[in-house]
């Protein structure tokens, strides 16, 4: 049994992270070209981790940082550890010190999800900014033109975790999520609003991500196990993978 289909599904096997961090840039660009020629800013979700770091990097360096019109892109995160905003775990700080310091936007376009907080009162609060920056009535879901996540090797994503009670929130756009396995309480985009998305792209890289690659695109339906099968955008799904992730992968049919 298969879970709800995203209207498309590509998958994007690349050499290594080298050629997935230069196809996950170029895709910001493209992407915020297309929203810009609809007459509107760009609205982008950035992903956590540690595989942003080199697309970001791109991005903020050129050619392509000169191909972006920074003024128009409204920056987001998909989720948030719960510290400070230069705490060295911290998302938001991951994204200021490989992106946001190198390009021309003003503190105006980055909404950061306000680790430091309590996570309940922040991610009402994030769901108010979202509301706000979208122009949104109340009940609306946002329809972001690019949201970027990752896949940890048990297959979670944003940060909806294996067996975690935000797998199942469907009634809030953002929400806290307990995270037992780590000991820890996380911010995070629910279901919902992920996918709403025109296009939310996973950049996944390394060998460690095969087995969970595999249950999540080939595997039974179990997305308490492998949260990342709940990830069905309205728009269209991406996966830039490189080899290493994709290994355990069997020949698509076509
Ligand atoms: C986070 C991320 C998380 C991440 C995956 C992959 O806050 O940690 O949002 O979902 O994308 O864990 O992390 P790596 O890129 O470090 O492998």
């Amino acid at each position: 049994m298969s879970g709800p289909a995203p209207m498309r599904r590509e998958i994007e096997t690349l050499a290594d992270g080298s050629a997935v961090a230069q196809a996950a840039a170029e895709l910001f660009v493209t992407r915020a070209r297309e929203a810009q020629a609809e007459g509107h800013d760009f609205r982008v979700a950035l992903s956590g981790g540690s595989t942003p770091r080199r697309f970001h990097a791109l991005l903020a360096a050129s050619p392509l940082r000169e191909q972006v019109d920074w003024a128009h892109v409204q920056f987001f995160w998909g989720d948030e550890r719960c510290v400070p905003p230069d705490h060295p775990d911290s998302n938001y700080r991951m994204a200021r010190e490989t992106l946001l310091d190198a390009v021309p936007v003003s503190p105006e376009q980055v909404h950061r999800m306000r680790g430091e907080d309590d996570p309940a009162q922040a991610a009402h609060a994030y769901e108010a900014e979202i509301g706000q920056v979208f122009g949104l009535s109340q009940g609306d879901v946002p329809r972001f033109d690019l949201i970027y996540t990752g896949m940890g090797p048990d297959g979670h994503t944003l940060s909806l975790f294996p067996h975690t009670a935000a797998l199942t929130v469907k009634d809030r756009l953002v929400t806290e999520n307990v995270v037992p396995q780590l000991n820890t309480t996380r911010i995070t985009f629910t279901t919902t609003l992920a996918n709403q998305a025109a296009l939310l792209a996973f950049v996944i890289v390394g060998a460690d991500k095969a087995n969970a690659l595999a249950e999540v695109l080939q595997g039974a339906y179990n997305p308490q196990q492998y949260p990342s099968q709940l990830i069905a955008p309205v728009g269209e799904l991406r996966f830039i993978v490189d080899q290493a992730a994709a290994a355990k992968l069997a020949p698509q049919s076509t």
